[in-house]
């Protein structure tokens, strides 16, 4: 008996698989039985995948073998319909870590957008934990909900309020709030009051002016400590026999994460004196202005 027939190692029908071509290029298929996949590369009855091992080659009607696998969330959010510009994979695994999201949580959401974010706390928060979603644009959940579905077997612990994140968070002691909005200055107070001691925000923003004024009002508002704003340069590699160097194309820019934990102020009043992220240099260093930490 071939070892590998297992169930769990078989396309079904309704199973999402990601076809790749021999030119690395990708196509997403939900199976169905009597349907049928069309390319440039040719036609693939659903049922040549069917009941196939995941991680088989397939032939399509123009001679064309396309590797079937299962694909992962990283694939499924590239490949996936998009309304709003959605949050990706590079910076959704650096999300869930910067944020510390686990178990169990209970995770604020600012913008739904296509749900991309939304579906990776979901699955790092797993069924104990909660994901509520403030979204002010109704027009996006229906999109988005069928994104998220598709990936999340239950979605009984993702409640969705259509409402702004400026306008307050209804929730208290909250483990970890993330947002994906475009002015998360204006969410502060809001965020002040929910989190828990100790907890964690994490604000995605695509440009550097916005990361200044998330991390000024976090600041000014002092219930903040241990601010911090990062960026993610992912680079790809071609390796084969005859040469090895990185790959010609890459993401160049996406956001810039920015993460602060909810503490009591700083009983001097005043604003952390910073170094850079070797920590060999404060601010001020260099004028000579005294450190009083
Ligand atoms: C860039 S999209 C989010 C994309 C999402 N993170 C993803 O990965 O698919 C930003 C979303 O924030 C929503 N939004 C904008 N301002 C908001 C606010 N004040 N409160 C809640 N949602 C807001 C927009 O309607 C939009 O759906």
């Amino acid at each position: 008996m071939d070892q590998t027939k297992t169930d769990k190692n078989l396309f079904h029908p309704g199973d999402l698989v990601l076809l790749t071509d021999r030119k690395s290029r990708r196509y997403m298929v939900t199976l169905a039985e009597g349907e049928t996949y069309h390319c440039h590369l040719g036609r693939l009855e659903h049922g040549q995948i069917i009941g196939n091992n995941v991680g088989g080659w397939f032939r399509t009607d123009k001679g064309h073998i396309l590797l079937g696998v299962r694909p992962t969330l990283g694939d499924f959010v590239r490949e996936m319909p998009r309304g709003p510009q959605i949050v990706y994979p590079k910076d959704l695994g650096n999300i869930v870590n910067f944020a510390d999201i686990f178990p169990g949580a209970t995770v604020i959401e600012g913008g739904l957008g296509s749900g991309a974010l939304t579906s990776t706390l979901l699955r790092a928060v797993g069924s104990t934990g909660k994901v509520i979603n403030y979204e002010i644009d109704e027009s996006v959940l229906p999109k988005a909900m069928r994104n998220i579905e598709r990936v999340t077997p239950d979605t009984s612990n993702l409640e969705i309020k259509i409402r702004s994140i400026y306008e307050g968070i209804d929730e208290r002691d909250v483990d970890r709030i993330v947002m994906d909005v475009p002015e998360p200055w204006q969410a502060v107070p809001g965020i002040g009051d929910a989190l828990t001691m100790g907890g964690i925000v994490l604000s995605f923003v695509p440009t550097i002016l916005q990361v200044q004024k998330f991390v000024l009002a976090l600041e000014e508002d002092g219930r903040f400590q241990m601010i911090e704003s990062i960026e993610t340069l992912l680079r790809s590699w071609h390796v084969t026999e005859r040469s090895v160097r990185p790959d010609h194309r890459m993401v160049a820019h996406s956001g810039f994460l920015t993460t602060a934990v909810r503490c009591e102020p700083r009983p001097d009043g005043r604003a952390p004196q910073k170094g850079d992220a070797s920590g060999e240099q404060q601010d001020g260093a260099e004028s000579g202005e005294e450190n009083t930490d």
